[in-house]
């Protein structure tokens, strides 16, 4: 079995600057492990290194197509963000990354014939990379964006949604607005938040009985507001990627008081066998110190890298921002949040 969970060094190609504060890193995938890094369109990578001594993790979104010879994701600095500032700030070209093979589950549906994409800030990631590869793929695919920025000079891939709406003129719409910057049309000046997004559904620039299937990226607040107005219209094939943490719930460092308990992991193929004590060492931790390199990124519910499944004992979760209702129902779990609440357990990272 190839180790899907682990990471390979990948050299950066190119670097292209895309706002100010924003950047597009581009990476060369051996032909050998081109297969490992097939993605689905709205997937990330978690990319690792170094940084004044510190082993750093973040994951980004990709934001090329799956038919470009070049494997891209979009960074935009965040103050204080160890990565991102290192990446639009330091980072160059001949560089190497570690790199985990694509993850996630922010797709669109095969199924679906008009998409309406929702965006604000970097949101645009995961979305530009869907928006190319289903119009390349699909003659029959339409994408309705709407897309939320303070102004021009802040607008993501600006050039390349330029070019795909020359390109598919009557597939690809896209509205534009910008909180920051006059508009020739009111309707495009604001924040795009729930009254935005209500007023432009009500006022028929977006038909909301033809959407087959919704697709949401940005900070929490922001998909918030828009599922609530896409819901108020009966549209109820929504699929979303939160970025950041929500600060109302921003967790502590502290892991709450759990139980000891003997943990049997499946990963890649191999099985393997930790010990937790009744301590605040988080599993993943633990995991680590005892030699079993298990996948993560953030650390607090947020990125969904450390996705298992929970094969067998009882176990709860401290946080959750990333893994849907029928995930939980099904027995997934977050590893960086596990608390066992029985002597073993038997989580799998392979089962998808
Ligand atoms: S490491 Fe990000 S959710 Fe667990």
């Amino acid at each position: 079995m190839s180790a899907t969970h682990q990471f390979y060094p990948l050299t950066v190609s190119n670097l292209v600057r895309e706002t100010r504060d924003a950047v597009r890193i581009d990476f060369s995938v051996p032909d050998r492990l081109k297969p490992l890094f097939q993605f689905e369109p709205g997937q990330y990578l978690t990319l690792r290194t170094n940084i004044n001594g510190e082993e750093i993790r973040r994951s980004y979104s990709i934001c090329s197509a799956r038919s470009d010879d070049k494997l891209s994701v979009g960074i935009k600095a965040v103050p204080g963000g160890a990565f991102s500032e290192y990446a639009n700030q330091l980072l160059s070209a001949g560089e190497v990354i570690d790199v985990m093979p694509p993850q996630g589950r922010f797709v669109a549906s095969p199924a679906g014939k008009h998409y309406l994409a929702l965006a604000a800030g970097s949101g645009i990631t995961p979305i530009l990379s869907m928006i190319q590869s289903r119009l390349a793929e699909d003659d029959s695919a339409i994408f309705t964006l709407c897309y939320g920025n303070r102004a021009t000079r802040d607008v993501m891939f600006l050039e390349q949604l330029q070019a795909l709406k020359d390109r598919y003129l009557t597939r690809f719409s896209w509205i534009n607005v910008l909180s920051r910057e006059q508009q020739d049309v009111d309707l495009f000046a604001g924040r795009l938040d729930a009254e935005k997004l209500n007023t432009l559904f009500t006022c028929g620039l977006v038909d909301a009985t033809s959407i087959d299937e919704a697709l949401i990226c940005g900070p929490s607040g922001f998909i918030d507001d828009a599922e609530q107005a896409l819901q108020s219209l009966g549209v109820t094939a929504i699929k979303t990627e939160r970025f950041g943490v929500p600060p109302a719930t921003k967790p502590t460092s502290k892991t709450p008081q759990r139980d000891a308990a003997s943990v049997s992991i499946r990963l890649d193929g191999t099985q393997y066998q930790i010990e937790l004590e009744d301590d605040d060492e988080s599993l993943i931790d633990a995991a680590e110190r005892q030699g079993v390199n298990v996948p993560y990124s953030c650390k607090n519910g947020m990125c969904c890298t450390c996705r298992c499944k929970l094969k067998s004992g009882q176990a709860e979760m401290a946080l959750n921002f990333s893994l849907e209702p029928w995930e939980v129902e099904a027995g997934f779990v977050l590893a960086c949040q596990l608390q066992p609440k029985s002597s073993k357990i038997e989580i799998d990272f392979d089962e998808q």
